[in-house]
């Protein structure tokens, strides 16, 4: 046995590939050890068991396994959801595109909500916890996605309001008041760095230009009728889809930013 300021000690040097390896060995220990933050800066002389198992987990962090597939945990909107390997990891600024969400369901009184692309299902959950009076559906073409989002919903007890279906797009879907997406959307041109290419690939590229199903997304919104929709997108995709606006007649949209002014997504508020 070795004590936890020792194995702090070995994590943080054998971490020395990842951007913080002393707060992501910390990190690590903590879930490992089953305790808080305060328990472990306090209390860092406790021996621990098995030592070779946190060190596995060292291990695999070292290798780029992002720290979330690790612990199984991911934290989204300030709560706590479950996540594994396979499915991609929630980012903190798809939280703009729930308020942004938030923001066009009471413009529109909208009741039924679709999400096309739910992975872990942080999206339509938090969005049915904000909004007790919509339904949300949502979709994914990853099984393993929709399993999670399902599991996610009945730990914070919205199942009955936010569905979740193995469908491509909406296929089979009604007409929603309002589309959501946070779809993939980088280009298969790119070099992603490993931990992130350790994530599904089907959750992050979305073609040889990497709008392309942001496109097909906007193209199912018209289809069905002009129905508003707010879609996160790449922060250099602002002028290929405001061409694709302009070329389809859309003229009711804008764009939105992130916290640092980068453009990060778009709001199509139906045709005129
Ligand atoms: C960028 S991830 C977003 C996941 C989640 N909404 C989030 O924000 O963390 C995109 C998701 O879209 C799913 N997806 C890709 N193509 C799809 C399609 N044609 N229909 C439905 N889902 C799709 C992927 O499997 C992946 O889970």
């Amino acid at each position: 046995m070795l004590s936890a300021k020792e194995l702090l000690d070995i994590g943080a040097k054998m971490l020395q590939n990842v951007a913080n390896p002393r707060r992501e060995a910390f990190i690590l220990l903590r879930e490992w050890m089953r305790k808080d933050d305060s328990f472990l800066v306090a209390h860092d002389e406790t021996q621990v068991q098995d030592v070779d198992g946190f060190l596995e987990w060292i291990k695999r962090r070292a290798e780029h396994t992002p720290l979330e597939y690790i612990t199984k945990k991911v934290s989204f909107y300030s709560r706590e959801f479950e996540i594994e390997e396979g499915v991609l990891v929630p980012r903190p600024e798809t939280e703009i595109l729930v308020d942004k969400t938030v923001e066009l369901v009471r413009e529109f009184n909208a009741k039924n909500v679709a999400e096309i692309g739910v992975g872990s299902g942080v999206v339509s959950i938090i969005l049915a916890l904000l909004l007790p009076n919509i339904r949300i559906k949502g979709s994914d073409i990853n099984e393993k996605a929709v399993a999670l989002s399902r599991r996610n919903a009945k730990k914070f007890g919205v199942q009955d309001r936010a569905e979740f279906y193995f469908s491509n797009y909406l296929d089979g879907f009604d007409k929603p008041d309002i589309i959501v997406s946070n779809p993939p959307y980088v280009s298969t041109k790119e070099n992603l760095e490993k931990h992130v290419l350790n994530e599904p690939h089907s959750a992050l590229f979305g073609g040889t230009c990497g709008d392309e199903i942001l496109k097909s997304i906007v193209l199912l919104s018209l289809k069905f009728g002009g129905v508003p929709l707010v879609c996160e997108m790449g922060y250099d995709q602002k002028n290929c889809m405001e061409l694709f606006f302009q070329e389809n007649g859309i003229k009711n949209y804008s764009f939105y930013q992130d916290l640092s002014g980068l453009d990060r997504g778009f709001i199509i508020k139906g045709q005129e």
